[in-house]
């Protein structure tokens, strides 16, 4: 038994990187696991893969800049499994590159994922908490919003933008009902460089990967410390980097 062991756990872009570590690390502790992404196959073969190592899984075919998808994910999991414990909103792209580059179709595309999609998230999960009088809110942030550096300006702002409302949500839920979780990875070894349009950009974030990252396992074992605190306790937000990372 762990304090994990029961829960019902949604996870955004759980069909690779971050998301796909965290389903299976949480699934392995006892989570009942809700999988939205786009890439419905992937979260398939995933979902099998967990139900034959015996844990619960589910999909949902999710895709996060839609308000109804996030309705529908959060719909899911109470509809197969009676609550919603946790939701994780973890689907993310990174289209950097030099502001002058003037990428106004990926400038709004992160808007849309990292921030839209959270807060589609929060609109969708919100009322099942309140009414449950219980529920917690994960999200994956990142480093670039705590080292401002140059190419990430507006993934940068996107991330800021969630670690802010985070914690005007935070304030406005002292009562015990929500706790919310803000996790800042470094570099993790991910697909996140394939969304990245700016060749250069994407073959430097690749060499930079290939030489510092950390396993996406080492950031589902924070987003399972967060999950497994008492009621009581909020983890708020967390920093976890590669030890060489500048
Ligand atoms: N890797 C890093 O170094 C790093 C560092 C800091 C923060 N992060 C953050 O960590 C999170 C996870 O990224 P990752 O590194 O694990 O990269 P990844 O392997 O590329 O995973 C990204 C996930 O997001 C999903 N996604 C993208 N657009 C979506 C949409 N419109 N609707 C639903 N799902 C969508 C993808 O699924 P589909 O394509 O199937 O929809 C995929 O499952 C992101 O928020 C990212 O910004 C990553």
């Amino acid at each position: 038994m762990t304090a994990i062991d029961g829960k019902v756990i949604a996870i955004t872009g759980a069909s690779s990187g971050i998301g796909e570590a965290t389903a299976r690390l949480l699934a392995e502790r006892g989570a009942a696991v809700v999988l939205g992404a786009r890439r419905t196959h992937r979260l398939d073969e995933l979902a099998q893969d967990i139900r034959d190592r015996g844990g619960r899984a589910i999909t949902c075919a999710t895709d996060v800049t839609r308000r109804e998808d996030l309705d529908r994910l959060v719909g899911r999991a109470v509809a197969e499994f009676g609550r919603l414990d946790v939701l994780v909103s973890n689907a993310g792209i990174s289209k950097i590159g030099p502001m002058t580059d003037l990428d106004v179709d990926g400038w709004s595309a992160m808007i849309d994922v990292n921030l839209r999609g959270v807060l589609h998230g929060i609109a969708a999960a919100l009322p099942v908490f309140r009414r449950q009088g219980r529920g917690h809110l994960v999200t994956t942030v990142s480093t670039s919003g705590l080292k401002i550096v140059p190419h990430q300006a507006v993934y940068a702002g996107t991330k800021n933008a969630v670690r802010t409302l985070l914690e005007g949500l935070r304030q406005e839920s002292t009562d015990g009902v929500l706790r919310t979780t803000a996790i800042s990875p470094g570099y993790v070894r991910t697909e996140l460089a394939d969304s990245i349009d700016n060749a250069q950009v994407r073959e430097q974030i690749r060499r930079n990967m290939d030489e510092l990252a950390i396993d996406p396992e080492a950031v589902a074992r924070v987003v399972a410390f967060a999950i497994e605190q008492p009621d009581d306790v909020e983890i708020g937000e967390v920093t976890i980097r590669p030890a060489t990372q500048g």
